[in-house]
């Protein structure tokens, strides 16, 4: 049989309550202050090594913490904003994001996922509860395979970085997205994109093929194992109401060779 438009919107809907329910019901479910000594605590105690990880986590004790929060606050109305983060996460791997996760729900925080900061309302960056930023500023590599069209690439880079490395590989290859460099590929595709090449081949989440996502239970899937409503409510519904994005691969399109 096939599915009305309703039935569909109301299994999202059921889908996004759900997620939102399981992702903030946390601190009033364990009535717990959350502070951030317990979340370094239980990071380091499920890390195989504190040294390299306490060089990833900065709290406001640390003199990097104001910078390393400052860089991405694209919108500069929010430089001034209360609602920072207690603890900053600057992952290298996706086992660190999944221990932030963890140790995250554990002690009573919420997450907020900050890819390239363009975020106009401050949403990856700031919240008026105590929470967690993941900066996925260190995850930002693009690997493009010519042959096949296609590219991997990581949820922290920008759409910049992604643009030049199409070009360094190919002059017949692009990616349709946004105009603005510093956007990152995070919240752009999980939000649409829409740039220069759009009539032609559609916005960026369009010609995103498939994903590498965490879910809130830590558990990787791609578009196979999400299903079909997930993988059509992350290219456009804002990925971080659902989860957290690890790497796009993207569908290039063909353009006329640069002729300079
Ligand atoms: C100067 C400027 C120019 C722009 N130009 C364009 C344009 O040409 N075309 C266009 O379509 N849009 C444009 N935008 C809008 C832009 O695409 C959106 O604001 C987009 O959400 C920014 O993505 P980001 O990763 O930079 O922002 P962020 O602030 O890092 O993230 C935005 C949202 O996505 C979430 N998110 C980020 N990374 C992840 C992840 N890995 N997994 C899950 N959730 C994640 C965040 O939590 C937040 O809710 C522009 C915005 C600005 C400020
Ligand atoms: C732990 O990380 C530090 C700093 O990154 C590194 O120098 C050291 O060799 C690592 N130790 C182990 C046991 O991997
Ligand atoms: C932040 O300060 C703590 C305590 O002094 C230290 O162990 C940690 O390495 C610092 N973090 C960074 C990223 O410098």
């Amino acid at each position: 049989m096939k599915k009305s438009p309703l039935s569909s919107s109301v299994s999202l809907l059921v889908l996004t309550l759900s997620f939102s329910v399981s992702w903030a019901a946390v601190s009033s479910v364990l009535g717990v202050t959350p502070r951030s000594e317990d979340f370094i605590s239980c990071v380091q105690y499920n890390s195989n090594n504190v040294t390299s990880i306490s060089k990833l986590i900065f709290t406001p004790a640390n003199a990097s913490f104001l910078p390393s929060w400052q860089v991405a606050v694209q919108n500069l109305r929010f430089l001034k904003s209360t609602h920072k983060p207690s603890v900053i996460v600057t992952p290298v791997d996706e086992t660190l994001i999944r221990t932030a996760l963890f140790c995250a729900k554990k002690h009573g925080y919420e997450i907020r996922i900050r890819s390239g900061g363009h975020d106009a309302e401050g949403l990856s960056y700031t919240a008026d509860v105590p929470f967690v930023m993941i900066d996925l500023t260190n995850m930002r590599s693009v690997d493009v395979n010519v042959a096949k069209r296609t590219a991997w690439v990581q949820g922290g880079a920008t759409v910049g970085e992604l643009y030049y490395t199409i070009t360094q590989k190919s002059n017949t290859l692009f990616f349709p997205a946004g105009l603005c460099p510093g956007v990152g590929v995070g919240g752009h595709m999980g939000g649409g994109g829409y740039g220069n090449l759009m009539r032609k081949h559609g916005l960026a989440a369009d010609n995103v093929v498939n994903v590498r996502f965490m879910d809130v239970n830590g558990n990787i899937l791609n578009k196979k194992s999400m299903g079909k409503d997930l993988f059509w409510a992350i290219r456009g519904g804002g990925a971080s109401s659902f989860g957290i994005v690890l790497a796009w691969k993207l569908r290039l399109v063909r353009v006329p060779k640069k002729s300079f």
